[in-house]
């Protein structure tokens, strides 16, 4: 009797005294509203040390246990659950208690509820800008300001780097610049198909790209010439050949068209029309010089082109709804024999341009925001995604920085097209599902599950479970943040979001079970440990051979 008092005393000081000093001696207790230490269970009943705490400043080198109330599991359900690190940062297993895994998976528990726990965010469509333009962003940037707003893994666009990765060769630079840099999430890479370069595309699968880009209209930048429809047609001849050819392996790599043709035709190129009683800084005249028609005219060209291939065309950006109907329309269609996806990005489904201040620079990009009506009406094709023939698939930032010199001034036609988004992206595209009674599901989807699998990625990426990584976004829901440049961490602090009330705050981005963004430490500090953790994302070659090493650590995928 005496001896049971005893540990039941020793026990309470331990855990109500003992515990908290070490904790708060350790650090552990964060500047914030959550509860700090949480033992619940016994030291004194177990062998096994469980350091069960919320809100770590640090997280341990894996394997450890990460546990929460909220977890967004496979099964298309948020349940408490343990997510099993490996010490390669893969997802061993997740399970509803600890009670029957092995002990080593008791040793180190750390708690993160409430907060919820979801799957890396995945971007398919930035602009990193290297080599040649570091100045612009740069993968040690935009990989730092894509870990602050939850993403874990970007696709970099073949321009507005100088060279364009077009070739062999201009795709050995990237990668060379990649790997001198010090990227903090994984990257994956796309080739361009420009005119004229047909001979290349083969190379460029081998060389490990994870999909092709063309523009149908001028891409604003003279290393990247548009595709015509003659060009457009041999791109997919080429890619038909390639893909129907008994010796290739893999998924079809999608190829991603900028999809604005204007009225003249595919063959002169972009036309914008400025004339007349044009006022340079008005939204509205901005959004009519690139009208809906544009988007629709690309979508029918490509889908014809396309049709009885098997080349998966994917159209970037859209922002007509015109444009999400008549994919929807494709999709839906049993005479259309092609496979089509799309995109639409966060500034579409947040802003109308009845909403843009006249001369804000910021908010330009092509295709331009379009009405509020529009707006709403795009947003009802993005969220049919759990429908049989969902019309856009997922949401991406096309984050397009510049220097803050080509922003300058009030005249939309003369700055810089393009909107820097990238770490902006959770909290835009949240704020606007909750708004619609949309779930963090359904979140998730459209952020990571949709984007890993339309590019192929989805048995790395994407989803918890089993053996893909463990890239975590941990975050709150229920909280808003004013979106401001005190925080943001791309390298220029000029963006339309900047301003803007964003639903949703990031606690921890992990990649392979490794902190690459933490609130909770001094500034918004991100992981400096070297080697760097990002990996660079390379497909194998069309036979399924390896596609090329270097000294730095690849992942390859099947
Ligand atoms: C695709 O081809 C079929 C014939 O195979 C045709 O009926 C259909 O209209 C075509 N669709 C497009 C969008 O070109
Ligand atoms: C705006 O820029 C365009 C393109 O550089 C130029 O043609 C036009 O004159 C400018 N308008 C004003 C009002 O500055
Ligand atoms: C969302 O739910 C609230 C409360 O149930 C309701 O008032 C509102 O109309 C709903 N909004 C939409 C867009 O369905
Ligand atoms: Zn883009």
């Amino acid at each position: 009797m005496l001896e049971f008092q005893r540990i039941v005393f020793l026990q309470g000081l331990f855990t109500f005294v003992i515990v908290p000093a070490i904790a708060i001696f350790l650090g552990f207790v964060a500047p914030s509203n959550l509860v700090t230490v949480k033992l619940t269970h016994s030291f004194f009943h177990t062998a096994n040390i469980i350091q069960l705490h919320r809100s770590p400043t640090y997280f341990p080198s894996p394997p450890y246990t990460l546990f929460s109330t909220r977890v967004v599991l496979p099964s298309r359900t948020i349940k408490p659950s343990y997510i099993l690190i490996t010490s390669e940062g893969k997802i061993h297993d997740l399970c509803p208690s600890l009670a029957r895994t092995p002990s080593e998976w008791r040793k180190v528990v750390i708690d993160v509820s409430p907060l919820v726990v979801m799957p890396g965010l995945i971007d398919p469509h930035v602009h990193v800008n290297a080599p040649g333009r570091e100045e612009w962003e740069g993968f040690e940037h935009a990989t730092r300001a894509a870990a602050a707003g939850g993403t874990t893994t970007i696709l970099d666009m073949p321009l507005n780097n100088v060279p364009s990765t077009i070739d062999a060769e201009s795709l050995q630079k990237k990668i060379r610049a990649w790997a001198h840099s010090d990227s903090v999430v994984d990257v994956g890479l796309i080739g361009g198909i420009v005119h004229g370069n047909k001979e290349s595309v083969g190379d460029l699968i081998d060389g490990g790209v994870l999909a092709l880009k063309s523009f149908m209209i001028d891409s604003q930048s003279a290393h990247f010439p548009h595709v015509n429809a003659a060009d457009l047609k041999d791109a997919v001849v080429e890619l038909n050949r390639i893909f129907s050819n008994s010796n290739y392996v893999g998924r079809e790599v999608p190829y991603i068209l900028h999809a604005e043709l204007d009225d003249f035709g595919p063959d002169t190129g972009s036309r914008a029309t400025t004339q007349g009683t044009y006022d340079h800084t008005s939204y509205d005249d901005y959004e009519k010089s690139r009208p809906h028609s544009w988007e629709t005219n690309a979508v029918e060209l490509a889908a014809n082109i396309a049709n009885n291939t098997r080349v998966h065309i994917h159209i970037a950006h859209v922002s007509s709804h015109r444009a999400a109907q008549r994919i929807f329309e494709l999709r839906s269609s049993n005479s259309f024999k092609g496979k089509i996806t799309a995109e639409t990005c966060t500034q579409y489904l947040v802003w109308g341009k009845e909403e843009i201040p006249p001369g804000s620079t910021s908010y330009k990009c092509a295709p331009p925001i379009r009405s509020v009506r529009n707006r709403d009406k795009l947003r009802s094709y993005l969220f049919r995604i759990d429908r049989e023939s969902a019309s856009l698939d997922f949401v991406a930032s096309d984050h397009s920085p510049c220097p803050p010199e080509l922003k300058q001034g009030e005249n939309l036609t003369k700055a810089w097209g393009g909107i820097s988004g990238l770490q902006y992206r959770l909290q835009g595209t949240w704020s606007v599902a909750k708004e619609l009674n949309l779930t963090i599901i359904q979140l998730s989807d459209i952020l990571s599950g949709r984007p890993a699998s339309v590019f192929g990625i989805d048995g790395m990426k994407g989803v918890l479970k089993s053996g893909l990584d463990a890239d975590l976004l941990i975050w709150d829901p229920e909280s808003s943040v004013v979106l401001n440049p005190g925080n943001c961490l791309h390298r220029h602090k000029v963006s339309a979001f900047h301003g803007y009330k964003g639903q949703g705050e990031v606690y921890y981005t992990l990649l392979r079970g490794r902190p690459v963004y933490n609130r909770n430490s001094e500034s918004l500090a991100v992981s400096n440990t070297h080697p760097s953790p990002g990996r660079l994302l390379m497909r194998e070659k069309r036979d399924g051979t390896i596609s090329q090493r270097l000294s730095t650590e690849f992942s390859q995928y099947s």
